[in-house]
């Protein structure tokens, strides 16, 4: 497999060697020494932030006092709620759909792995369309939707994470959140509150288009019809298989919102996000309506196909999203462009409950399709641990706005228009952060 616009390399190595991969290497000690790499340019504004550990660490003493000893990284409780579910770690697995790359074997090894790893997965769209079938009643013709829910049951052995499906326009059309909120197989995630469903309202690689993705001749003429087939390319061989966006409003994703409560009572609710220019007013019209979590998926998040014009010139970045959304009113998860710790913990500073692995994961299990992704996942694990210490605390709740430092002008106040530090949001984080109705998270701000 090969990836743009990730360090590929970086995410191959952790796959290979897991928290070693946190270090140089270790036959480099002693005959070298360390520092910032040497005209490393950052890539994107998250990675050009830094999270600025304070002298003065009153977190630590109560934490000191409670343990009866000096606290250190392995004492900083990753466990956490998001979504509906509970997770291991604030991670998640973000969506992959009908596209080939994440067909097959890799979107099942992937599943198993999360469900290890006790940390939520999301099912992409379009699968049961493109493929024909569910494939409750033959083994034999199972789709590969009902192949990565079945993986991530058998591993999935304690209380936490859990699967949430996504539904486009034509996958409503085949009654996709109906056969799995009926099929027998989902009955041990409906049970136990770990069946989850995505409303999804668009991407970061392609927003504002629905789902896009490459066919041959004869799934061509299967699909033509139920999606819109183009034919541009030269070899005759691949033919492009267009998903409609979807038609929203603000009324009508509320709406939609309380269908999926009413319709579904026992599924979490979740709403994935462009990055729009509205994407503060949109977040805010999902919870309001009652999402359980809102994913922001910023531009430079990844696809298995998409327009050069759009993966290069389309919507916000995700660091843009996260300060224009400012203290959330809900659950919010975010994603793009994750493979590493310090990427999260800023992204937990700027108001994230979690963030979501998309092509890190896939590159991880291309690597190694038994353990690539819990390697991947152990390194960043560690690399958090480390990270939320040094910041001085030990619940990421803690971690806040004044964790970070953004060299850009337009970055957030710590305070709020009187001066004084925001208290707590309506998911209970505490720290401080941009009030939505301040200057400095308006667009253009
Ligand atoms: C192969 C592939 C398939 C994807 N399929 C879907 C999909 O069906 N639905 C969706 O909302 N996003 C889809 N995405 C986007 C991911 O869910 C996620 O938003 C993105 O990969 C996150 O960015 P990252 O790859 O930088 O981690 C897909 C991404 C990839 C790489």
């Amino acid at each position: 497999m090969k990836v743009v616009g990730m360090p590929d390399v970086a995410i191959r190595e952790r796959a290979r060697l897991g928290v070693e991969a946190a270090f140089p290497p270790t036959e480099e000690y002693g005959g070298t020494v360390f520092g910032q790499r040497y005209g490393a340019a950052p890539v994107d504004q998250i990675d050009s932030m830094r999270l600025v550990p304070p002298v003065f660490v009153p977190d630590r003493v109560s934490k000191l006092v409670e343990l009866g000893r000096e606290p250190l990284h392995a004492d900083v409780a990753l466990r956490t709620s998001l979504g509906g579910f509970q997770s291991s770690l604030p991670l998640y697995v973000s969506a992959f759909g009908s596209t080939q790359v994440s067909g097959g074997d890799i979107g099942v090894a992937v599943a198993r792995q999360a469900g290890r790893l006790g940390v939520p997965m999301v099912i992409g769209e379009n699968i049961v369309p493109t493929y024909g079938h569910y494939g409750r009643v033959d083994p034999g013709t199972e789709s590969l939707l009902l192949r990565r829910i079945r993986a991530y049951l058998e591993e999935a052995t304690g209380d936490c994470g859990g699967v949430v499906v996504q539904q486009s326009t034509e996958d409503a059309d085949m009654e996709v959140w109906n056969t799995i909120y009926s099929d027998p197989t989902a009955a041990a995630l409906l049970s136990t509150g770990r069946l989850g469903f995505e409303l999804k309202v668009g991407q970061g690689a392609k927003p504002g288009l629905g789902g896009i993705t490459l066919v041959d001749q004869e799934a061509a003429a299967r699909l033509d019809g139920v999606y819109r087939i183009e034919d541009h390319s030269n070899d005759m061989r691949h033919l492009l298989r267009y998903s409609s966006p979807g038609t929203f409003t603000s009324e009508i994703l509320r709406m939609q919102i309380r269908l999926m409560r009413n319709n579904f009572p026992r599924a979490q609710v979740w709403v994935k996000l462009h990055p729009g220019r509205d994407i503060r007013e949109a977040a805010a019209a999902a919870w309001d309506a009652g999402a359980d979590a809102v994913t922001v998926d910023g531009a430079e998040a990844g696809s298995g196909w998409a327009p050069y014009a759009m993966l290069e010139h389309v919507g916000l970045p995700l660091a843009e999203c996260l300060r224009r959304i400012g203290q959330p009113e809900g659950c919010l998860l975010a994603s793009g462009r994750m493979w590493e710790g310090s990427r999260l913990v800023k992204c937990l500073a700027l108001g994230a409950r979690a963030v979501g692995l998309g092509r890190a994961a896939l590159i991880a299990v291309d690597e190694d399709p038994h353990a690539g992704l819990e390697r991947l996942v152990k390194c960043l694990e560690l690399e958090v641990r480390l990270l939320v210490s040094a910041l001085g605390k030990y619940e990421l709740h803690r971690v806040g706005p004044e964790d970070v430092w953004w060299p850009a002008e337009r970055g957030p106040r710590p305070h709020d228009s009187t001066g004084k530090t925001c208290v707590s949001g309506g998911d209970g984080r505490a720290g401080s952060g941009p009030t939505a109705a301040s200057d400095s998270v308006r667009p253009g701000g």
